[in-house]
């Protein structure tokens, strides 16, 4: 697999159409944090406006870890699945805390933060610090599964570490932030879930899927 390449063809088509996103403004771990808490059951649409407010009254970490939990809540009214507002402000008093208010950067101790799994944990560390983590959730392991025609059922735990595995071999040392979300806005915008928009694709060349013409039968899902 040619992966310069593939990295050069990613990086260069985000670089030119990436969307203008309010958590894209700056590499504040807190505000990365909390994007991509919003966005794990909710669309991008959906999660500007509530990411707007949600800074304009809790800007940095201290501000959410200090405020009452009613008006962390009322914040969130709307978004749904409130235990996610609970656990990340938990988890930012926990910061607060027991890191002198600093996100930790180091992959063992950001996971234990209350709320904060693989992928939050691997989306953080890339897009905020620059390591070279995967950030792997469903819209990644669609990507992925297409490009390299991986039959495996996404609904199996040992799949995602799979797929950790192997793009940990892929990312660029330098560009970690640019990929991962190289990788999210292609899926996003290009390798839909239902008809994947191939003629666009900056990676068709690379696409296994797309060359058995299986892209579509992608990611094998069980029914549950
Ligand atoms: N979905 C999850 N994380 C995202 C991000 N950082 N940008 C766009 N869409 C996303």
């Amino acid at each position: 697999f040619p992966i310069s390449q593939f990295q050069d063809a990613l990086l260069s088509w985000f670089e030119r159409n990436m969307r203008d996103l309010p958590w894209r403004k700056d590499r504040d771990p807190y505000k990365i944090w909390v994007s991509e808490i919003m966005l794990q059951q909710t669309q991008v649409d959906t999660v500007i406006p509530y990411f707007n407010r949600f800074m304009e009254r809790f800007p940095s970490l201290e501000a959410l870890a200090e405020a009452p939990e009613d008006d962390v809540l009322k914040h969130w009214e709307g978004l749904g699945y409130y235990s996610r507002a609970r656990n990340l402000q938990t988890a930012v008093k926990e910061v607060q805390e027991q890191y002198g208010g600093k996100v930790p950067d180091e992959p063992n101790e950001i996971a234990k933060l209350k709320g904060v799994g693989p992928y939050t944990a691997g989306a953080i560390l890339s897009i905020a610090y620059g390591k070279p983590e995967p950030a792997v959730d469903g819209n990644v392991m669609r990507v992925f599964s297409r490009i390299f025609a991986i039959q495996e059922d996404i609904q199996k735990p040992k799949t995602r570490k799979l797929f950790e595995e192997l793009i940990r071999g892929l990312i660029p040392e330098n560009s970690t932030s640019y990929f991962n979300q190289g990788i999210m806005e292609l899926g996003a915008l290009i390798c839909r879930p239902k008809s994947p928009q191939c003629m666009f694709c900056p990676v068709i060349e690379m696409c296994q899927g797309r060359s058995l013409g299986i892209e579509q039968e992608l990611p094998v899902k069980q029914k549950k």
